[in-house]
């Protein structure tokens, strides 16, 4: 009797599309992250080789496309609060032809499901030339970027097969905030020795349960915001301007809603006069620093008709807020504030009938520059 894994995985069993099934396998990618990275003290556990490689950069360079740079984003912030390290992402297609001015020791990051995106390929075999190390974050063992990259941590997500990316976007910010766990332990930086990202990443895993069970909520708000919708704004600060970027691109991905994601505080200087009556604008406040200064954004919006939602955490919500987050570490919050955003996209998509999967003009690996 034998059982094969991937097939096993890659089918669909009862859901009627693969995003829908690979959005609720997030909780479970996360508790696989925690066992293999992480030993029974919390403790990461990472490659000897890698760590000294890491210690020795005064600079770190994520390179990604798409979804994965959405990641990096995230991710930069997690390097920078926990390790004290500078970190700066990068689109792939933009830093392979416009090589920005270098630190002494740059260290390269890519980011990328699956390992074979033409683009970020272009970076990694020019930072090959200038002989600088490099790690590749994939979910697909073997793949290019991996065999060339100087060292290679999977994502063990399982395969990813609907195009827009949901679990691989969670699994690298997971992975990224372990290694960044990992650096500041190793540097001494008490910012990662008071983080408990074993723990972190329990109450992130049962959070994002709580939110899958909550499915009809989401296709409620899409039926009322989004379904009949043009256009559509998400906003947020800091790590919510990051979710926003990326929610907005599930939207536009998958539903064909013309969606833009938007500091919150920018929206003001311009851009504002798109808004009209019923233009939905999706506000994310999980930042405690900034929670009151994205609410006055979105009163400035609903004063000029906008249909605002709020995307909340517990501890930063009010009466009537939209969707209320379970509170975990703020530097996380991006793991749990991307869920709703993947459903509201999912479910609008379904219900205007269109292949949730399989989106026009969109490819799961895009092998040309
Ligand atoms: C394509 C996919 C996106 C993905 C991007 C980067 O455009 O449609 O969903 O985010 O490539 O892919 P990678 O495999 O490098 O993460």
């Amino acid at each position: 009797f034998h059982v094969d894994i991937d097939a096993a995985q890659a089918d669909k069993g009862t859901y009627p599309f693969y995003m829908l099934k690979e959005i609720d396998e997030q909780p479970n990618v996360m508790r696989k992250l925690s066992q293999v990275y992480l030993n029974d003290a919390g403790e990461p556990v990472i490659n000897d080789d890698l760590m000294t490689a890491l210690k020795a950069a005064d600079r770190l360079y994520i390179v990604a496309a798409g979804t994965s740079y959405h990641a990096g984003l995230v991710g930069a912030k997690l390097f920078e609060s926990l390790a004290g390290v500078p970190t700066e992402v990068h689109v792939s297609s933009e830093f392979a032809y416009n090589q920005p001015l270098l630190s002494a020791h740059p260290f390269f990051i890519f980011l990328t499901q699956s390992g074979e995106t033409a683009d970020s390929r272009e970076v990694l075999l020019n930072v090959n030339e200038q002989h600088f190390p490099s790690l590749t974050i994939t979910n697909v063992p073997n793949s290019t970027l991996s065999r060339e990259a100087t060292y290679t941590l999977l994502l063990h997500a399982g395969p990813e097969i609907a195009v827009a990316s949901t679990k691989a976007y969670t699994a690298q910010i997971a992975l990224e905030a372990i290694l960044a766990k990992a650096l500041g332990v190793a540097t001494n930086q008490p910012a990662a020795d008071d983080f408990d990202v074993k723990q972190q990443l329990a109450l992130v895993a049962n959070g994002m349960q709580a939110l899958v069970d909550e499915k009809d909520t989401f296709e409620k708000i899409s039926k009322d915001a989004l379904l009949n919708t043009p256009n559509a704004f998400y906003i947020g600060r800091g790590l919510d301007y990051a979710v926003s970027l990326e929610t907005a691109l599930k939207l536009k991905e998958i539903s064909y809603v013309q969606a833009e994601g938007f500091a919150s505080g920018e929206l003001k200087h311009g851009t504002i006069a798109l808004i009209e009556k019923d233009t939905p604008v999706i506000g994310i406040i999980t930042q405690k620093n900034t929670a009151g200064l994205t609410r006055s954004n979105l009163q400035e919006v609903a004063a000029r008709g906008a249909k605002t939602i709020t995307i909340v955490t517990d501890n930063l919500a009010k009466d009537g807020d939209t969707v209320i987050l379970p509170a975990v570490d703020e530097r996380l919050t991006a793991l749990l504030s991307v869920v709703p955003g993947q459903l509201l996209a999912y479910y609008t998509s379904l219900n205007k009938g269109l292949d949730v999967d399989k989106p026009r003009n969109l490819a799961k690996s895009v092998t040309v520059e």
